[in-house]
């Protein structure tokens, strides 16, 4: 970056950015906006540039409903049933205010907490929701400078188009805060293999070769979020040359 003021900026993007989950449902992103979010995702890195992403843009409510009831389905299954409480209790100590943390415990519980997923104004759902699609088999063939020559089936697999749409993915997130809008990554609708064949269906994906694999809905944010659940430091995830053996850095500066 050749101005040093741009990399404050971009840290600073890097750092504010936060999940987003409550949208003014009505007011609706404009396609300049969205195409710039998904042309940013587009320079994110890929294997071989084999590119091995698409993006289906769902407006239709109809659509983002049956998508977002899959979500608070498989949540309260997840966080309901099989999540000991004491477990969600645990990793929502950082929400200091106590009734702020009980309440979302509660929407966990109830799958409350991915109504935004289904678009309805009544439960501030997001406007638009971006489902995106990577190539599961014949990695890279769909990109039109290497068909035929990358992506060889079983040696560029699955692993590399997860690994580039989930670049794909944060470029996207990034863009649309640094735009003003508010975004949710998630997952939680296709981490079942049932689920990822009635979206496919539901969007004409042609499967196997293409796979829905996350969900990113936009809009712009109800609310201000200033604080995302905490993170690990550099000191305490990183090693020195050897598993276990801690890095101190020898300077650090505050920005
Ligand atoms: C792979 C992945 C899956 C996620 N799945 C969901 C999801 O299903 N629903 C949801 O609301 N958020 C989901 N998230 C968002 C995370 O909960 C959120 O990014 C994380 O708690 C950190 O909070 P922050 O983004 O506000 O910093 C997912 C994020 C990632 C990267």
């Amino acid at each position: 970056m050749s101005n040093p003021d741009d990399s404050v900026l971009m840290l600073n993007l890097i750092k504010e950015r936060h999940a987003i989950r409550d949208f003014k449902t009505n007011q609706p992103v404009s396609d300049d906006l969205l195409y710039k979010i998904i042309e940013a995702g587009g320079y994110a890195p890929s294997a071989e540039n084999q590119q091995p992403w698409r993006v289906i843009i769902v407006r239709d409510r109809a659509k983002q409903r049956r998508i977002g009831e899959l979500a608070v389905l498989r949540t309260i299954e997840l966080f309901g049933r099989i999540t000991p409480r004491q477990e969600i209790e645990r990793r929502l100590e950082y929400v200091e205010a106590l009734p702020s943390r009980e309440r979302t415990i509660d929407w966990l519980i109830t799958g409350r907490r991915f109504e935004y997923i289904k678009g309805e104004p009544k439960t501030d759902g997001a406007p638009i929701l971006l489902v995106l699609v990577v190539e599961s088999t014949h990695v890279g063939n769909s990109q039109p400078t290497l068909r035929g020559t990358g992506g060889v089936y079983g040696w560029s697999s699955l692993r590399h188009s997860v690994i580039a749409g989930s670049m794909f993915l944060q470029n996207c997130w990034l863009a649309a805060s640094a735009l003003g809008l508010g975004a949710c990554v998630s997952s939680v609708q296709l981490d079942h293999y049932d689920d990822v064949r009635e979206i496919s269906e539901l969007l004409n994906i042609p499967q196997p070769h293409w796979t829905p694999i996350m969900c990113l809905a936009i809009g712009y944010p109800k609310y201000p979020r200033t604080r995302g659940p905490p993170r690990q430091t550099p000191e305490e995830i990183t090693y020195v040359d050897s598993w276990g053996q801690n890095w101190q850095p020898k300077e650090k500066s505050s920005t």
